[in-house]
């Protein structure tokens, strides 16, 4: 019998549908819900609202569970496959055939230069400016020089608009950092795998090619695949938002970049590391951070800490932790921010503050550890966050649009301003 769910109010009995979930998670469906008693939902924040029904990415946050498409996120630590393959994955919804990945990687090859014209772009900016601003700037610009991939009509041109997204922006990624730094820009090299390839436009000169250390491209692979989708956070639900208008899909993912750049979701991995710096500096001990961060009115946050929907350890921090460790060992670097963020995470675990409310590490706590041993700049983390979270991006924006069902996002409110009133004129206001 399909089950119901029943909502009294002003003495009348409401039933409203329940959806269940493939892995049997519930959700009151409640489409009719205003058209039928007149009331709306209230949810700020939208920690009880599921925005859409998907199949990309499956999160259980009270036992620490993420799969892609299915497959546990633990696979990819012991297989590790290649990045561009899971994009593929997640982008389109199954492993792709040996023929079908070397067609999408030939058209990432093809596409990985950007226009002689953007180039000019960068140019424009202070050299100050934040990379994620520039990112963000140049994926809409990018929507300029291809208008004929506004309309996705057919399967090729929405595998085109993909491939240069997912292309592209390691290019405007490392031009960024070149532009920032007063350095030519090395142009992408054709033989060079999609990791590689970054890291030599990132760090190679023109006199002297940057040598690429497969232990540094391997793990930059691992933070790539890590970071690849987590269903409707921030920046996927803002591009979904930004996409539900029919906006292009570069338009849609320049949003996401703006969306992931605050401090509470993808520069968290760059707060994480300030964090540990002023610790380092001497300015407070791991143990002023835990008290400040409980202290009732403090707005300061253990950075790196506590999750939406994690309630226990995001199993994304764990895989890190490990990948973190032995990157560390191989390269033989001894980073003194490794062992204070060991401290802190052991002094939050056995404190009652931090285990009560679920406070456990996220994905952004031994990041940007690693990043720092591949030598990627701190004001980068979060541009490398953006590249990794592209493929999801594409695959949520898909999804919303592929479903004949989408409408344009547009929440309501609950008006709570002044009731209707006269307009004063200037030199009658008394206040
Ligand atoms: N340090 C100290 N206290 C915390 C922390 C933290 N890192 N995170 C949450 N809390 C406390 C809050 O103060 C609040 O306490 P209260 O109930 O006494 O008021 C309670 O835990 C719930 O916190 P909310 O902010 O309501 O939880 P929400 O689900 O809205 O926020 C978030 C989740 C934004 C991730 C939060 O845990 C946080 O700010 N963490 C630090 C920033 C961070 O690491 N962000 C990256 C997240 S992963 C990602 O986006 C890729």
């Amino acid at each position: 019998m399909e089950e119901k769910a029943k909502l009294i109010m002003e003495g009348r009995e409401y039933e409203l549908p329940v959806i269940t979930g493939t892995e049997g998670e519930k959700a009151i469906d409640i489409t009719q819900l205003r058209s039928r008693t007149g009331y709306i939902s209230y949810d700020p924040g939208f920690a009880n609202t599921g925005s859409c029904k998907s199949a990309i990415t499956y999160i259980d946050g009270e036992k620490g569970v993420l799969r892609y498409r299915g497959i546990p996120i633990e696979q990819f630590d012991t297989k590790i496959p290649n990045f561009v393959e899971v994009a593929w994955l997640i982008i389109f919804g199954r492993l792709p055939k040996k023929e079908e990945l070397q067609h999408f990687s030939e058209k990432l090859t093809r596409h990985a230069h950007i226009h002689e014209a953007l180039k000019y772009h960068f140019e424009g900016f202070p050299i100050t400016a934040p990379p994620m601003a520039i990112l963000s700037a140049m994926i809409n610009a990018l929507s300029c020089f291809y208008p004929e991939l506004f309309e996705l009509e057919t399967h090729e041109q929405f595998e085109e608009a993909a491939a240069r997204l997912i292309s592209k922006i390691r290019t405007i990624a490392a031009y960024s950092y070149r532009s920032s730094k007063g350095l030519p820009f090395i142009p992408p090299h054709p033989k060079l795998r999609y990791c590689a390839n970054f890291l030599h436009m990132m760090f190679s000169m023109p006199y002297d090619l940057y040598e690429i250390d497969p232990v540094v491209e391997d793990a930059l692979n691992l933070v790539f695949i890590l970071h690849a989708d987590h269903e409707q956070n921030c920046s996927a639900s803002t591009v979904r938002m930004v996409g539900s208008s029919r906006a292009n899909l570069f338009a849609s993912c320049a949003a996401g970049v703006c969306a992931l750049w605050g401090p509470l979701h993808g520069g968290a991995n760059t707060a994480v590391i300030e964090m540990l710096e002023q610790i380092h500096k001497g300015n407070y001990t791991p143990e002023d951070c835990v008290r400040m961060a409980k202290e009732k009115g403090n707005p300061f946050r253990l950075m790196g800490f506590g999750h939406r929907v994690y309630k226990y350890f995001d199993p994304r921090s764990r895989i890190l932790k490990k990948a973190c460790d032995k990157l560390l060992a191989t390269l033989k670097i001894k980073d003194p921010l490794l062992d204070i963020a060991l401290k802190l995470e052991e002094l939050a675990l056995k404190d009652s503050y931090f285990t009560e409310k679920g406070l456990y590490p996220n994905v952004d706590f031994y990041s940007g550890i690693m990043m720092r041993a591949m030598r990627i700049p701190l004001n980068m983390f979060t541009v490398m966050f953006s590249m990794g979270r592209l493929p999801g991006w594409i695959a949520q924006w898909k999804e919303m649009n592929d479903d004949p069902r989408s409408k344009i996002w547009r929440p309501r409110q609950v008006y709570a301003g002044e009731k209707e009133r006269d307009y004063i004129p200037m030199e009658k206001r008394q206040y």
